[in-house]
């Protein structure tokens, strides 16, 4: 479904990442976690063209997004194939909790008014805050603000939710909530890419944990096979750090 050839992102002079190449399929769960300033948001926010890749392509389904010849319309196309929940919400203020949902639906789907309202309403539903409508965000708990966050990137049907430590911000008994949501939509094949320091998160929820290591992908593997013995050195050191 997504696959990644060559992808290199550098800033300056600095090296991010160099030559990564990796596949995930529909309804893949990937946890990616590491140390700070290993390259995990970039190479998120270069799946979906918030930064441009240095050198390498990007394979959604039809889609192939080659940094060297790409077209914005072919841009365009990416973030409908993504979405992306931010670690700080990312919501505009001054639109309540239904517009913020509703915003892509206006103005990239071009969605009638009416049929816009009615999928946001339904999705207010789904991240369960039917009663908080109109409500906006400064108004809204960090948990709440979150969860229009991952209503905003449920409304456009995206291919691929990608999730830049959701929960970080928020105080730890909301995490669990989050988490929790974060499962019903894992139940529902959606497909996640989730950075994240919530290593409940990736124990729980991911088919797969990525450990990454200075721009590296050092190691992938199912949860169990990662937590209870990582064979890379690297990974041996993160985890027992985080005494996980
Ligand atoms: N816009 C930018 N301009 C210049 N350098 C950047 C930019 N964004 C990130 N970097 C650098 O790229 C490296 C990787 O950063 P990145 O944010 O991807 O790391 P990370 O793994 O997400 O870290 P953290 O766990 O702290 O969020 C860092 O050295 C950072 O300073
Ligand atoms: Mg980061």
């Amino acid at each position: 479904m997504i696959s990644v050839n060559g992808l290199s992102k550098t800033y300056g002079t600095q090296t991010v990442f160099n030559d990564l190449n990796f596949s995930i399929k529909k309804g893949d769960i990937i946890a990616i976690i590491g140390p700070s300033g290993t390259g995990k948001s970039s190479l998120l926010r270069c799946l979906n063209y918030l930064e441009v890749p240095t050198s390498g392509s990007i394979t959604i389904d039809d889609l192939t997004v080659d940094s060297e010849r790409y077209t914005k319309q072919q841009v365009l196309k990416l973030r409908q194939y993504t979405s992306f929940v931010f670690q700080n919400f990312a919501l505009f203020k001054n639109k309540t909790a239904i517009q913020n949902i509703m915003e892509s639906l206006l103005v990239v789907k071009k969605m009638p008014f009416a049929e816009a309202e009615n999928k946001a309403m339904n999705i207010l539903s789904e991240v369960g805050l039917a009663d908080k409508r109109d409500v906006y965000p400064a108004m809204l708990s960090g948990g709440q603000q979150q969860r229009v966050g991952i209503g905003r990137a449920l409304a456009t049907d995206s291919k691929v939710m990608l999730l830049d430590e959701p929960t970080s911000a928020l105080d730890p008994e909301i995490v669990a909530d989050i988490l929790t949501l974060l499962r019903q939509l894992a139940k529902k094949e959606m497909t996640m890419m989730v950075v994240t320091h919530e290593l409940r998160f990736a124990k729980q929820l991911a088919s797969e944990v990525w450990f990454m290591s200075d721009g590296e992908l050092v190691e992938r593997d199912t949860p169990h096979q990662l937590f209870s013995s990582p064979k890379d050195p690297r990974t041996q050191r993160f985890l027992e750090h985080l005494g996980a």
